[in-house]
């Protein structure tokens, strides 16, 4: 077995206080909430392939919070693993961070691991991943299933609606693009419940980009024109939505999320964390509501970064590559980062 080196994590960065001028979420260090998803992919990658979705979750989630530890900041989980009773670590509503009353006040939205299954079977596109802003700036969306509805940037505001068919959404775009609607890529979960979406978009001539998981990178994908990805479109968890509306606000684009209820106890869930309107449709700025960070780190390679890589060294040495990508909203700064994690061997 193998474990990541405390070095990778740097301990100095409690020391590294902002001015106390900065806004708090300079003072939590934009950077260094790579570090955060870092150290969630590395671990994860350890169980690349091992067929566990549970256990590659549970070292992510684990190394996600001893990574929080380390920062100046005195954050609270507004999305997270799930609800205290339900989750041991990274629960929504946990406190994290290394100044807990006295760091500046951050909320979290994250998913330590974006792509369980991915994972488990070395699929493509498993993330590490997070979003933080300040206290209140994203919404405590409930662990139920949301309508999600995206295109890059570069197109006319509220070219997107989802209160209108998948046919209007698509014409809508191939209009402002200047193209034909048979011209327009949607990514899509394949998932049976979106058999007629598929359809629909098929007998419009659409290409159906269908992904088996990871719908945070799908969303994503939008807004790089190398993927050739028009729209994403389809029902995905409505905390991925969140964290993939995050990077949107941070890159550009346009987002239409609708939360989707299967039963009152979702409904009660939803009610419990201050949504009313359980029909609202949220854009981007509803979901990601002021200035705003999105990091992420690949743990397998796909269309936004590539994967955990292990290699030893001539000296015998285990390092692990991290490519990863922190955004942030106000600055629209995006800063691409490679990784070195040297590994230690245990000896017995
Ligand atoms: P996990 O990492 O929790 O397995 O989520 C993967 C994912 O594909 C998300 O990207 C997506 O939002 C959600 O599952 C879709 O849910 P379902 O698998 O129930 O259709």
């Amino acid at each position: 077995m193998n474990s990541v080196t405390e070095k990778t994590l740097g301990t100095d960065v409690l020391a590294a206080k902002a001015p106390d001028d900065a806004s708090a979420i300079d003072r939590v260090l934009v950077l260094e909430m790579v570090r955060v998803t870092e150290a969630a992919a590395v671990a994860a990658a350890q169980l690349i392939g091992r067929g566990d979705e549970k256990a590659a979750d549970a070292a992510a989630v684990e190394a996600m919070r001893r990574a929080f530890d380390t920062l100046y900041m005195d954050g609270t989980v507004v999305i997270g693993e799930g609800e205290r009773d339900e989750a041991p670590m990274l629960y929504i509503g946990e406190k994290v961070g290394g100044a807990p009353g006295k760091g500046p006040r951050i909320d979290i939205a994250l998913d330590p691991l974006e792509g369980t299954t991915i994972t488990a079977k070395a699929g493509p596109n498993a993330l590490a991943v997070l979003a933080a802003a300040e206290e209140g700036g994203l919404l405590n969306a409930p662990d139920v299933y949301m309508d999600k509805l995206a295109v890059g940037p570069g197109l006319p505001a509220d070219v997107i609606d989802l209160a209108k068919s998948p046919t209007e959404n698509v014409e809508a775009v191939a209009s402002a693009k200047g193209c034909a609607a048979a011209d327009i890529n949607v990514c899509v979960l394949d998932r049976p419940r979106h058999a007629d979406l598929i359809a629909e978009l098929r007998a419009l001539g659409c290409g159906v980009y269908l992904i088996g998981d990871g719908d945070v990178a799908g969303v994503i994908a939008v807004t790089d024109q190398d993927t050739g990805i028009d729209m994403y479109m389809g029902q995905g968890g409505a905390p991925e939505g969140v964290l993939a509306a995050a990077a949107l606000r941070c890159v550009g684009g346009q987002f239409n999320g609708r939360l989707v209820f299967r039963n009152d106890d979702e409904k009660a869930r939803a009610r419990k964390w201050g949504i009313e309107d359980l029909n609202r449709i949220y854009k981007l700025e509803d979901l990601a509501k002021s200035d705003c960070i999105f990091a992420a780190t690949g743990v397998t390679s796909g269309s936004l970064l590539d994967g955990v890589k292990r290699r030893k060294t001539p000296t015998g040495a285990t390092i692990m590559s991290t490519d990863s990508v922190v955004m942030r909203a106000s600055s629209g700064t995006v800063r691409w980062i490679k990784g070195e994690h040297r590994i230690e061997d245990h000896k017995s």
